[in-house]
């Protein structure tokens, strides 16, 4: 089957409101701040895709080595009709659980779900060419906003794959789950991948890469700005910064400002000092005990929890009770 057109829950008047709003919020906070979402134009989903390949970044890797030993299994416990996906990006690692539920037959609709029309045209495009069987229905929205437009009945799979769940602060990560469970039947499935406290040592590097991807990947965020809103943010004089946030744990990725700045954007004149730095996302790592902790207070069941073999990132499927 060919890719239907999108479906548009977020069309670009919603998306540049939204966007004014997060700048006139984050920029004028006292510790300036900016929600995630605005990294992935077209450009920022392509690096977001060279980041996956970096060998500093191991969470991609790792969750497609559950997924490569879990789908069949996944596949045959959900026994989903419907798959959805949320921040679905390239849908790569999806092709892993397509595969299963193509072998195991049942599954008649993907449905990908991203901010990012542009990563949503790709996948849609090739996946409708690679899954002759399937019906691939791409949504354009926002996974904190348009949770209540998904498609109804069936056995439902939802899938959260990359770690993102971990881009959501803590209240809002319950706010999600919870919202989440709503839009949601008893008997349907979440499967959540979610990267794991380990040794800082080993996480650093990976929002931090040598080739300076990630460091490319974060200012995206102010040419966004820049093109958007016709701001007049100098990209170069910012510099990268991911620290590990040991009470939290989790990573934050920030801008430091190298010189003083004032910036003109919307009605607002924005001022940095020497060395002030804008937080731009930040990425928790979990506990095995936490996340299901976490899902059962959202009115989820964890029925299975795996890791790769070096124990690096989780994979939990879990059932709305
Ligand atoms: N699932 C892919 C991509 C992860 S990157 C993987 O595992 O590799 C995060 C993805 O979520 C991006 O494609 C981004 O465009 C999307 N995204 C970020 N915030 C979003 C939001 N609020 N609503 C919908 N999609 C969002
Ligand atoms: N979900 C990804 C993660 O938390 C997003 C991500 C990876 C990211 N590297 C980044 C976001 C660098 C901002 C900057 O791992």
């Amino acid at each position: 089957m060919s890719a239907e057109p999108l479906e548009i829950h977020l069309d670009d008047q919603d998306i540049a409101e939204n966007l004014r709003r997060d700048v006139r919020v984050g920029l004028t906070a006292e510790r300036k701040w900016l929600p995630p979402k605005w990294f992935y134009d077209a450009r920022g989903s392509e690096l977001f895709d060279e980041i996956t390949r970096l060998p500093e970044y191991y969470p991609t890797r790792a969750e497609r080595a559950v997924l490569a030993g879990r789908a069949a299994e996944i596949a045959e416990l959900t026994g989903a009709k419907t798959l959805i996906e949320l921040g679905s990006g390239s849908s790569e690692k999806t092709r892993l659980l397509l595969d299963a539920f193509t072998r195991r037959g049942g599954l008649g609709t993907f449905v990908p779900l991203d901010v990012s029309v542009s990563a949503l045209r790709g996948s849609t495009v090739t996946l409708a060419a690679d899954y002759p069987g399937l019906r691939v229905r791409g949504i354009v929205g926002d996974f904190t906003r348009d949770l209540d437009r998904l498609p109804a009945g069936g056995r439902r799979l939802v899938i959260f794959l990359g770690g993102t769940i971990g881009n959501l602060l803590p209240t809002e990560r319950a706010e999600f789950l919870t919202r989440m469970r709503t839009a949601l039947e008893a008997g349907d499935w979440l499967l959540v991948g979610t990267d794991l406290v380990k040794d800082p040592a080993v996480i650093l590097p990976a929002y931090d890469d040598a080739a300076g991807v990630t460091a490319e990947f974060n200012r995206n965020v102010l040419r966004v700005l820049n093109r958007e809103l016709g701001a007049d943010l100098d990209p170069e004089a910012f510099s990268h910064v991911a620290l590990w946030d040991r009470d939290r744990e989790w990573i934050e990725m920030r801008l430091r400002a190298e010189r003083p700045m004032r910036v003109r954007i919307l009605d607002l004149v924005v001022s940095f000092t020497a060395g002030e730095e804008l937080r731009t996302e930040v990425s928790a790592k979990f506990r095995p005990e936490g996340i299901a902790a976490e899902l059962a207070a959202a009115g989820w069941h964890a029925e299975r929890f795996w890791t790769d073999p070096d124990d690096l990132f989780g994979v939990t499927l879990a059932r709305a009770d």
